[in-house]
């Protein structure tokens, strides 16, 4: 089949190479002529596991094709819109991109008299398939349909995600669009049959419910560390004995210095925004945000607390281990990591960083005001404590003699709970963790 997609981003692009995989003819297509000229050149512009072989495979079976010319998707019979909705300032979903990419759309397809499906991938507020297709039908010859296909890709495991999914969600009225995504996905539902109709406003409300549910498990129990802490409990062991309840289970239940990413924080205030102008009443949806927010200060005031009566954190040097969101992704958006380094910085604090793929979106949001090093234990040289932020697998069994051997004061401070607390006293550290202290 002949497919295009508008936005070519962690969504957009995945989704557009792996339709491609299968055997699709696929049409990428985005306004930004550098990643344009990039991945025409083979280059995938983010880091995404497993992403930029399938790209160069699809390339070389001539089944995609990567333009800037709108113009090309007009024999496609499927569109599908990834483009970006981000954070307004109030903290509602951004529509202009995709308003505009609906009205391109529109034009385009009026110049033909096939019918064409129009579905949207981005994450928008419930109620924005409606002004998608209004904005079709008065822009274009109506001869389409429209679904909401939310996605429900993780960074880092985008490519897994995409090919074996858990469901696919498909929300159209639509029966012969139905038809037509069925068999578009047939190659991602052979297990078993993954494929779930509703309504586009459920489908959009699915993907908001789902993305609220596991940033509120996060930060629950990210509240529930700080609690641990006030009682001179260990949170990994309370954790232990909650998530072998079936009913809770493990997932999703890492204590960390706060979640972040392109999706929870902005998908959850985009929610707020939109409950709140149809007055109704939620308490916890709309508070998940303010505690995740106060959550991504806590480590760092920790550090603050921890170095008060050693001189105090003005002048010390922090090595930082980890800066994007999680691992296996160069994402730094929203990332606790920014929120711990200005805090610090704003103490006076210097700070020495490491990250595997994220040095060059550090390098865009922090300038020269820090120091990024190329390897974790040149961060360690001159360094007074260690701070870990991001659980990238390079940092779980790392040389502790040599870290001793560098620290001025030989504490860690663990944003993600990787380290064994008893064996870093043993070897000499104070350990401060995500809910657990262990100071010798
Ligand atoms: C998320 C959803 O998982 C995905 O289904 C949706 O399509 C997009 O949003 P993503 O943002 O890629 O995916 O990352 P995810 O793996 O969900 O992690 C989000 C944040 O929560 C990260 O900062 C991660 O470190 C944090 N997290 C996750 C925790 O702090 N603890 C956990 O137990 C799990």
């Amino acid at each position: 089949m002949k497919i295009a997609v508008i936005g070519t981003g962690y969504v957009g692009l995945v989704a557009g190479t792996m339709f491609a995989k299968v055997g699709n003819n696929v049409v990428c297509v985005d306004k930004d002529q550098d990643k344009i000229n990039l991945l025409n050149q083979g280059k995938v512009p983010i880091y995404e596991p497993g992403l930029n072989q399938i790209v160069l495979d699809a390339q070389d079976d001539k089944l995609i094709e990567f333009t800037t010319d709108i113009n090309k998707i007009k024999d496609c019979k499927v569109i599908f819109l990834a483009v970006g909705t981000p954070s307004a300032e109030t903290g509602e979903f951004n529509l202009e991109f995709i308003k505009t990419a609906a009205k391109e759309v529109a034009q385009v397809i009026s110049e033909t008299s096939d019918f064409k499906v129009i579905v949207n991938k981005s994450t928008v507020p419930p109620g924005t398939m409606e002004l998608i297709k209004k904005i079709l039908n008065e822009n274009s010859n109506k001869n389409f349909a429209v679904v909401s296909n939310p996605e429900f890709l993780k960074e880092g495991k985008a490519v897994d995600d995409f090919e074996s999914p858990d469901r696919i969600v498909i929300g159209t009225e639509s029966e012969e669009a139905k038809e037509i995504l069925s068999q578009i996905y047939e190659p991602f539902s052979l297990k078993r049959k993954k494929l779930i109709f509703m309504k586009p406003v459920e489908a959009e409300l699915t993907k908001l419910f789902a993305n609220t549910f596991l940033a509120n498990k996060v930060a629950l129990i990210n509240e529930f560390a700080k609690i641990c802490v006030g009682f001179d409990a260990d949170i990994m062991n309370v954790r232990n004995g909650v998530c072998s309840d079936r009913r809770i289970g493990w997932e999703f239940m890492y204590p960390s210095v706060g979640y972040g990413g392109s999706c929870f924080p902005k998908d959850i205030r985009g929610l707020v925004h939109s409950v709140n102008q149809k007055n109704i009443n939620t308490r916890i949806v709309s508070s998940i945000d303010t505690s995740n927010r106060e959550h991504k200060s806590h480590l760092a005031e920790e550090i603050k607390n921890y170095l008060a009566d050693k001189g105090g954190i003005t002048g010390k040097t922090a090595a930082i281990w980890g800066l994007t969101f999680k691992p296996r992704t160069d994402d730094m958006r929203e990332s606790a990591a920014i929120d711990v380094i200005n805090f610090l910085l704003a103490n006076g604090a210097k700070i020495k960083v490491n990250d595997p793929k994220g040095m060059e979106n550090a390098k865009k949001i922090f300038g020269e005001k820090i120091q990024y090093c190329e390897s974790k234990y040149d961060a360690l040289k001159d360094a007074d404590i260690l701070v870990l932020l991001t659980e990238w697998s390079v940092y779980r069994s790392p040389d502790f003699e040599e870290i001793k051997n560098n620290l001025k004061l030989p504490v860690i401070f663990d944003g993600r709970n990787i380290f064994d607390p008893d064996r870093l006293n043993n070897l000499g550290f104070d350990y401060i963790g995500i809910g657990r202290k262990y100071l010798r």
